[in-house]
């Protein structure tokens, strides 16, 4: 068996404690350790936070290792998990639904809501597929201040650096709100629409940057040799607007797990 972990370390240029995989599959096994842990965790809080959620081809297999994960628990303590179950989604396409398979809606149905069964109260995502998006992503932040902020706040990178749908430039005093999507972004997220660049909507709802640095704890997780140029950019950038992920430098707690891929040009 490989060393899983090449090596985890907290430079002084940069906060956040690093871990960096031999493989994927070693770095999808020990976040969903650390998932499930939290998760048990949880079961003994009376008011556990909210957890947030991230959607992305980064975030499939680490749903579907925490799904099995989940499934091999006895029932008793499935049920009381599951009972108590509050996540808040970061960001929703603005003019998708539950009808068409590229909105975040459907992908947490198929990767996460479905396959546990989970009350559909349970679990919050910006409502894109309305009249009035602003007003909607209003009440989103509502609604996840009225569960009282975030407790863990998973995150994936995207190649310009954004998180959630924050694209740069971004503020990090930037609150849940309608954005415009990159060119870039609508790029990179155009294979879940069949490769058709006109498809992919130019608007989105987001939780800001101010709600992702009022998470308690925060996982960014980076694999894959197309993000090695924008992870080698975040750890050596200062906290700008042109690199939103930077601002997490901000934050105490944050984790990096990244592959040897995403890794290569560090
Ligand atoms: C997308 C989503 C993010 C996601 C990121 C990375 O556009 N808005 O929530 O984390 O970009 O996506 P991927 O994991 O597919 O590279």
């Amino acid at each position: 068996m490989k060393n899983s972990i090449l090596f985890a370390s907290v430079r002084d240029s940069f906060p956040y404690q690093i871990k960096v995989f031999e493989e994927q599959t070693l770095l999808i096994k020990e976040i969903t350790d650390f998932l499930e842990n939290y998760l048990l965790s949880r079961l003994l809080e009376s008011f556990p936070k909210p957890l947030g959620l991230a959607t992305g081809r980064t975030m499939e297999p680490i749903y579907r290792a925490l799904i099995n994960r989940l499934k091999s628990w006895p029932k008793v303590q499935l049920e009381e998990l599951l009972k108590n179950w509050c996540s808040f989604n970061l960001d929703e396409y603005v003019g998708l639904g539950i009808d068409d398979y590229e909105s975040f809606l459907s992908y947490m149905k198929r990767f996460l809501v479905d396959p546990l069964d989970l009350s559909p109260e349970k679990f919050h995502i910006p409502n894109g597929n309305t009249e009035d998006p602003d007003k909607a992503a209003f009440r989103y932040l509502e609604e996840l201040q009225e569960c009282g902020g975030l407790g863990i706040q998973l995150l994936g990178l995207g190649g310009n650096g954004h998180i959630g749908f924050n694209e740069p430039p971004c503020n990090n005093k930037d609150s849940c709100r309608v954005v415009s999507l990159s060119s870039s972004t609508r790029k990179q997220n155009a294979f879940s629409f069949g490769g058709d660049l006109n498809k992919v909507p130019s608007k989105a709802i987001t939780l800001g940057l101010a709600e992702i640095l009022n998470a308690d704890e925060i996982h960014l997780v980076v694999t894959g040799k197309e993000k090695m140029f924008i992870l080698k950019e975040l750890l050596s950038s200062d906290c700008t607007e042109n690199l939103p992920a930077s601002w997490l430098k901000l934050h105490s707690r944050v984790f990096l797990w990244v592959d040897k891929d995403a890794y290569a040009k560090c």
